[in-house]
């Protein structure tokens, strides 16, 4: 292992504001505490919650990182106290609570995971946080099981992608709603059995026509706002609704009654703020269902761009287009 450096180049927000704010800065390299390793980054994932940091309305949780960035893939370059899973050399992925923006980042050990056959350094960079995400929320909190239906909104988005593709393979029916025919389109080449256009069409309409009349049995939802009611609606009896962003806002005037009747469950979660305890819990699973799957190349990200570090303005004004598709990723 030839000898590290002690600088490092790293991207940070230090005013709050558009793409223009990403700062590209010089950092010391992190040293590895007990059970973290330090990973020389080959690649790092752009994902919405970067848009939010950047703008000032996302701060990192306790202790992380004031870095950007919340996936990376790349090569374990030194060990903390007790961290003795991955050799040095070793090529991971890893999901962490801050800090992937940079040439070197630290990750615990315990949630990073090895980089499945076949998958170049963008595409494995581009898994941990909404293979974590959809693992956690669709399957863990929404219990969603072959047969069933997942409604899924933003179907075009990094999140989106990963859960019509995990529960296809998994053997559920898919609804995505997306923004364009463009979009809708893409979506059904990735396996999704209905796509909506959620400008030109009702989902609640297009989810009862899909489902025989009966509603999805999990929906996804990332909208939040006046979807939740129109979720309620397009759920089926027994149907779980799982929360993971407000694009449309947190607040809404609600009429609760279809919960009863219908007997839905309405729940939610943040991945960042878990522990690492809780986070090893989600890639213990991915390990185990997952990346046999991706070995076999069956649910393999969706990669939309790739950006160097530098240029991360550039990879963040993409996103905020929202015309990408799937993952957005930098180079390092
Ligand atoms: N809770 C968690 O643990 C967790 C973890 C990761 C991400 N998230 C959240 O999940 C969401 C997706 O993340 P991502 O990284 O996959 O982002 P992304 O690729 O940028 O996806 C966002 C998608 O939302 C759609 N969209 C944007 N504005 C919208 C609006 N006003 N109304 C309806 N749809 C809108 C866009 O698609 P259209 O053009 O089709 O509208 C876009 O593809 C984000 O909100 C993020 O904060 C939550």
């Amino acid at each position: 292992m030839s000898e590290l450096p002690t600088k490092m180049r790293a991207v940070v927000a230090p005013n709050p504001g558009g793409p223009e704010a990403l700062t590209l800065v010089e950092r010391a390299l992190p040293t590895p505490g007990a059970g973290e390793i330090l990973i020389r980054v080959a690649a790092a994932g752009v994902n919405r919650p970067d848009m939010l940091q950047r703008q000032g309305q996302y701060a990192p949780p306790p202790g992380a990182s004031d870095i950007l960035g919340l996936e990376i893939c790349g090569e374990v370059v030194a060990r903390g106290a007790g961290a003795n899973r991955y050799a040095l050399g070793a090529r991971v992925l890893a999901l962490v609570p801050g800090g992937g923006y940079a040439e070197y980042c630290l990750a615990h050990e315990t949630i990073a995971l090895p980089i499945p056959a076949g998958l170049t350094d963008i595409e494995a960079a581009a898994i941990p946080e909404t293979f974590f995400t959809v693992w956690t929320n669709v399957f863990d909190r929404g219990g969603l099981t072959a047969g069933e239906t997942l409604l899924v909104h933003g179907g075009s988005s990094g999140i989106g992608t990963t859960a019509i593709l995990l529960a296809k393979a998994f053997g559920a029916k898919v609804i995505a709603t997306v923004g364009s025919q463009d979009k809708a389109e893409q979506c059904r080449r990735l396996g999704a059995d209905v796509a909506i256009n959620y400008r030109t069409e009702d989902f609640v309409e297009a989810t009862k026509a899909a489902t025989g009349g009966q509603g999805a049995e999990v929906i996804l939802d990332m909208v939040g706002g006046d979807y939740v009611p129109r979720n309620y609606a397009a759920a089926k009896v027994d149907g779980r609704i799982v929360q993971i962003a407000f694009l449309h806002g947190p607040r809404v005037e609600l009429d609760l009654r279809p919960l009863m009747t219908k007997r839905l469950t309405h729940t939610g979660s943040t991945l960042r703020p878990r522990s690492p305890a809780e986070k090893a819990v989600i890639a213990d699973a991915l390990r185990e269902k997952v990346w046999p799957l991706l070995a076999e190349g069956r649910c393999k990200p969706v990669i939309d761009s790739v950006f160097p570090l530098a240029e991360a303005a550039r990879a963040h004004a993409r996103m905020e287009s929202s015309k990408h598709v799937g993952k957005i990723v930098l180079t390092v």
